[in-house]
This record gives C-alpha cells, sequence and structure tokens, in this order.
C-alpha cells in the first residue's frame, strides 16, 4: 500500500508521481484521512520540484473527480468557457458572454462572486435590479437551448478537493506554484462542463501574475492540462498593468458593457471582447478562420443582436431589459467628484492595483467573504497610458455614496503617474499559446 509519507518524499526527492500517487494524495486530503501537516509538505515540495503536464493533468482531474460535474450534454453544440486570471475592472464576461451567443455558440456560464477590487460577474449582474443568478438545472439547460445564453452562480459540489487545498495553499505559502494555480483554475473549468476552454491571462501590476514570462509560464500549463484531458484549450495573453477599460466598479462597469455592445465602448476593452470572442466562435466551430470569427462578432455588435440578446438575458433572469437602452436605470452613486491633475504631461504609468484598491475602499469590492458591496460606487477613468493631461483636467471621477472619498482621491493622484515624456500605451494582447500539436 502507498504511504502518504512516501509519496512526500518521492516529490521532495524531484521524482515524477503516478497517477495513484496524485489521487492518494486529492482523495485522502478530501475526506480527511491525510492530516494538514501532510499536505502541507507535500504542498511545498510541489512548490519547489514542480509538476510535469501529465502530473497536472492527472493533479487537475482528481480534483474534478472530487466532487460533483456539470453535464451540459443536454445543451446542443460544443459548450466553450472562457476564464480570467482576473484584474482590475475586467468587464469582458459580460460583453463575451452575448456578444459569443449572438454568433451562435451556446454559452453556458457559470459564475463566482470572488474576492477583490470590484465583485466578479455575478454582482455586477445584480447591480440591474431583479436579476436573480438561481436557476434550477432543468431550467438552466432550457434556457440556453432557447436563448444560447444563462449566467449562473455556482451550485453544487464542485471541485471540493481544490476548496480544501487552495485554503491550505493561503496559508503555507504555496500559492504561487504554477502547477498548482493550473490544475486549480482548469479543474473548476472541467467540473463546470466545458467542452472548450479560452484563457484570458494576464499579467502585470493588477494581475496575479506579475511579469510575461510567469503569464506564459501559466498559459502553456493550462493549455497542455487542457491537451491532455481532451478539452481544447487555448491562452490569450494580456495586459493588466493599467486597468482595462475605463470603469472600475459594479453598476459602472455593467454600463460600460452596454456601451461597448452598443459599439461605442473603450478601445481596449472592445479589442480584448473582440481577440477572446474570435477565439471561441472558431472554438465553438461557428467559424473557420479567426477574421471571419472576428467579422461576425463585429457585425452582431453593429446590427445590435449581441445587445438585443443581453436584453433577453436579463430579462429571462428577473431583470428589466429596459436597462440596455436607459442606463439611467442603473444604480448611480450620490456624489460625484472630478480628480484633478496636479500638473500637466503625459499618463506614464497607471498601477492598475492601486487604482482597484481606491475603487475597494469606496465599497466597490471586497476585502473578506462576508463583505457587502456597494453596487452603485467606484472609479470612471478619463485618461489612460499615453493621454495627454493638462492641469486641473479631471483624471478619474470618484462615484461614492460618501462625501469623503480623500483616501481613494490621494490614491488615484499617487498611481497615475504624470511626466513631461510621452511614453507608448502597452501592448494590449501579448501571445496567443495553443498547444504544439493543435498548431
Ligand atoms: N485562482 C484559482 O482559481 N486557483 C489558484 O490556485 C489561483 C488563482
Ligand atoms: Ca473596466
Amino acid at each position: 500500500m502507498v504511504r502518504m509519507v512516501d509519496v512526500i518524499l518521492k516529490k521532495r526527492n524531484g521524482e515524477v508521481l503516478s497517477k495513484e500517487e496524485i489521487e492518494l494524495f486529492v482523495e485522502g486530503y478530501t475526506n480527511g484521512t491525510i492530516p494538514d501537516y501532510q499536505a502541507s509538505a507535500f504542498l511545498m515540495a510541489v512548490y519547489f520540484k514542480g509538476m510535469n503536464a501529465e502530473e497536472q493533468a492527472d493533479l487537475t482531474m482528481a480534483m474534478v473527480n472530487s466532487g460533483e460535474q456539470i453535464d451540459l450534454s443536454a445543451i446542443d453544440g460544443v459548450k466553450v468557457d472562457k476564464h480570467s486570471t482576473g484584474g482590475v475592472g475586467d468587464t469582458t464576461t459580460l460583453i463575451l458572454v452575448p456578444l459569443v451567443a449572438a454568433c451562435g455558440v451556446p454559452v453556458a456560464k457559470m459564475s463566482g462572486r470572488g474576492l477583490g477590487h470590484t465583485g466578479g460577474t455575478l454582482d455586477k449582474l445584480e447591480a440591474m435590479e431583479g436579476f436573480h443568478i438561481e436557476l434550477t438545472k432543468e431550467q438552466f439547460v432550457k434556457q440556453v437551448n432557447d436563448l444560447k445564453l444563462a449566467v449562473i452562480g455556482q451550485s453544487g459540489n464542485l471541485t471540493p478537493a481544490d476548496q480544501l487545498i487552495y485554503a491550505l495553499r493561503d496559508v503555507t505559502a504555496t500559492v504561487d506554484s504554477i502547477p498548482l494555480i493550473a490544475s486549480s483554475i482548469m479543474s473548476k473549468k472541467i467540473a463546470a462542463g466545458a467542452d472548450a476552454i479560452v484563457l484570458d491571462v494576464k499579467s502585470g501590476d493588477g494581475a496575479f501574475m506579475k511579469t510575461m514570462e510567469d503569464a506564459k509560464a501559466l498559459a502553456e500549463a493550462m493549455v497542455a492540462i487542457g491537451h491532455q484531458v481532451g478539452r481544447q484549450t487555448m491562452a490569450v495573453l494580456s495586459d493588466m498593468s493599467q486597468p482595462l477599460g475605463n470603469a472600475i466598479g459594479n453598476a459602472l462597469e455593467v454600463k460600460e458593457a452596454i456601451e461597448t455592445l452598443q459599439g461605442k465602448g473603450p478601445k481596449d476593452l472592445t479589442e480584448l471582447c473582440l481577440v477572446l470572442g474570435s477565439q471561441m466562435i472558431v472554438l465553438g466551430g461557428k467559424a473557420q478562420t479567426l477574421v471571419e470569427a472576428r467579422e461576425m462578432l463585429e457585425e452582431v455588435m453593429a446590427n445590435g443582436e449581441a445587445l438585443r440578446l443581453f436584453g433577453e438575458l436579463i430579462a429571462a433572469q428577473g431583470g428589466n431589459a429596459k436597462v440596455i437602452e436607459d442606463l439611467s436605470l442603473l444604480p448611480t452613486a450620490k456624489f460625484e467628484k472630478a480628480v484633478q491633475a496636479e500638473h500637466s504631461g503625459y499618463i506614464t504609468k497607471m498601477e492598475a492595483d492601486e487604482l482597484g484598491i481606491a475603487a475597494m475602499l469606496l465599497g466597490a469590492g471586497r476585502a473578506t467573504k462576508e463583505d457587502e458591496i456597494d453596487l452603485a460606487v467606484g472609479i470612471t477613468l478619463h485618461k489612460k497610458v499615453g493621454d495627454y493631461v493638462e492641469k486641473g483636467e479631471a483624471l478619474a471621477t470618484i462615484h461614492a455614496n460618501r462625501e469623503d472619498v480623500a483616501q481613494s482621491e490621494t490614491l488615484i493622484l499617487k498611481h497615475m503617474h504624470i511626466g513631461a515624456n510621452q511614453v507608448a500605451p502597452p501592448a494590449l494582447i501579448g501571445e496567443v499559446i495553443t498547444c504544439s500539436e493543435e498548431k
């Protein structure tokens, strides 16, 4: 019989683990027969010695098999899911769901709330009064078959192993391990029933991965796992050194998503949605090439079809679809304050994470799971890296439900750097990572 101590020793010595050994760890830790101290030692060994692609795939599937899996086979077509590694003001999911669905790819989206500078996709949707994210399995499947799209909260007991292991990693300094992150993310996507997966892997100040090299390594690891377990997976590397789009805050981001679906969104956010959306359309089998897919997306944006479908989603899930033509139906904050530039010059740098904190301090995000968030508050940015600003001109507008916003204002002034020389904005889209055998 394999003992956990031998599995730890083997990994500590840098050897490759078998599927059975990895399952022993995942099953034992999930059912409580392996104690925290052995699991901690094991995770630290993985942190230092790594895992090859096959071990990562085995770890992923062991976590998938630790709980329920969503069966989406009753939905016609290739179910393509999208995952972003997270950033500041990332509104892409709200836009991509109707955009891709309008091109005929079914979108059965399970989303989270999450911690962070602003709420998750579910919180943003709930910024629309009446919108509910609880559907039964039958309602979910029917809605996707009828309308091509639905967004629900995570239900069921998906990947309990990942939840337990993640909580342990959090307190044993083993979160930032690429094999552990990659298997954690992929296990959740696979358990949620995705046939194909498009990953948006961000790097920069506002992202989990601070450097492009780390982001690329994470992307390659996740794509390799997808390939190993038979789910077509590809990743786009994108910039998160400055916030994406102009809005940071829940209702503000819904407004921005609607404007983007109307074709009037910020350039960077629109571009990233078209790039990710094109990959989803190709994986979903609705276009042969990325060029063809992009034309389809641009068309449903221009002819209003994607926006109309967003309205149908809202109506089907209890909200007021009129919001797509009347943005004043969204919650608004009591106070607005312009943050004025202290001198003239070019924006040279915007620290996304600090601007995210400025929004969180207003109440837009959660620091702990129990925190209530204020859906109306946040920040709209009027300048991005490379733009010129006059002294006294507004860099950003703070939307708040209290008068004292000094702390957020100070953060914005400090972290929107102004210099004498113009700098080029950071490249939004980096490499696209596909499995070498699929190229
Ligand atoms: N996000 C996840 O879901 N898992 C990780 O391990 C890290 C980030
Ligand atoms: Ca945004």
